[in-house]
């Protein structure tokens, strides 16, 4: 089994729509199939633009649920906190002695905020140095592969280059360089406008765990054919978003024939839409089902999260042992353990 690691960050508010799920969620359920996973709420990360309290604890909670409701099951999957871990920040700290100013300066987050004329003072330290807080994040568990969307391949590029500066400098070769794991066909999913990239922001999403008639609506209003003015008009698939979801989520035969139908002006709009809508509320309903019970289930998110955090720390400590050996921290007077 080779071992996956990934992590999100609750800087949204935590909820989850179907271009998170096709994009990042159900390719992290195939790596679980047969892959040893680990998978966590960055909330230290969050801290570095989330600073109001009560934002952030609702973010948390409500990303940890929607993660969980949509991953169902968790055989081989340690999902965790890294705020729970906290050899996390630790190992941090000691990176950051092997890591060069200049590999971070050129970071896209920071670069791209300088670039915009935003003031040096106004930027956080947490920002700044949060590509190491990520390189820790990574290097700690020893992952093969790390799944993460494109905007993040240079983090984990970062992240190899200060394993290799930390097994250089200590000459031992305790980090093994992580893998970005990109995924190619699914990265991007378009919203509901057709036009740009699914997200909450831009308000072009279809959610999976709002009420049935806020997601009807947002299925209502997904963009098809503006060249098809009657449902008796011959009709575009290409670029037409609700068949692009159905591709997705759709049973193939009868989405074919609907299809079919559309393209001979058999089939309006709405029909295709409410199809739509059914499938969706089809696909996602043992998803739904455990959001409602885990929401009113705490204690059981919390025995998630117990185990989950056990048995990273046990991992991560291991790793730490490792280190402080590494870089010369114990000594004939060293007694300290993690467990
Ligand atoms: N920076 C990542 C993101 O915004 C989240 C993250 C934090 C992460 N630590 C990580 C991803 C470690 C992978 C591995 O998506």
């Amino acid at each position: 089994m080779k071992r996956i690691l990934s992590g999100l960050t609750p800087s949204g508010d935590g909820s989850l729509h179907i271009g998170n799920y096709l994009g990042a969620v159900a390719q992290f359920i195939e790596f679980a199939k047969n892959n040893e996973c680990f998978l966590f709420i960055a909330d230290i990360h969050a801290l570095t633009t989330v600073q109001k309290r009560d934002d952030l604890q609702k973010n948390i909670e409500n990303l940890i649920l929607n993660e969980l409701a949509l991953l169902g099951d968790l055989t081989n999957i340690t999902f965790f906190r890294q705020s729970d871990v906290p050899m996390h920040t630790e190992l941090q700290s000691i990176l950051n002695n092997v890591t060069p100013l200049g590999l971070i300066k050129r970071a896209h987050a920071y670069k791209d905020k300088l670039q915009k004329g935003v003031a040096e003072e106004e930027m956080n330290m947490g920002l700044f140095c949060y590509p190491i807080l990520m390189a820790a994040d990574i290097l700690i568990y020893k992952p093969d592969y790390v799944p993460v969307g494109k905007d993040q391949k240079q983090h984990v590029e970062i992240c190899r280059d200060i394993a290799g500066r930390f097994n250089k400098t200590f000459t031992r070769s305790v980090f093994p360089l992580p893998e970005a794991h990109i995924p190619e066909d699914v990265a991007v999913i378009t919203g509901t406008d057709g036009k740009r990239k699914m997200s909450k922001s831009l308000g072009n999403i279809i959610s999976i765990f709002e009420d049935e008639g806020t997601i009807k609506e947002q299925v209502m209003s997904t963009y098809t054919d503006p060249t098809r003015k009657h449902a008796t008009d011959p009709g575009h698939i290409e670029g037409n978003m609700v068949f692009t979801y159905l591709d997705f989520f759709g049973q193939k035969e009868e989405v074919d024939r609907y299809k079919e139908e559309y393209k001979k002006g058999k089939v309006g709009d709405v029909e295709v839409k409410n199809y739509l809508f059914k499938t969706l509320m089809k696909y996602f309903a043992p998803a739904r089902e455990r959001y409602q019970e885990l929401e009113n289930n705490p204690g059981k998110v919390k025995r998630i999260l117990t185990i989950g955090a056990e048995k990273a720390r046990e991992a991560a400590s291991r790793t730490m042992m490792e280190v402080r050996e590494a870089v010369g921290l114990t000594n004939k007077y060293s007694f300290f353990e993690y467990f």
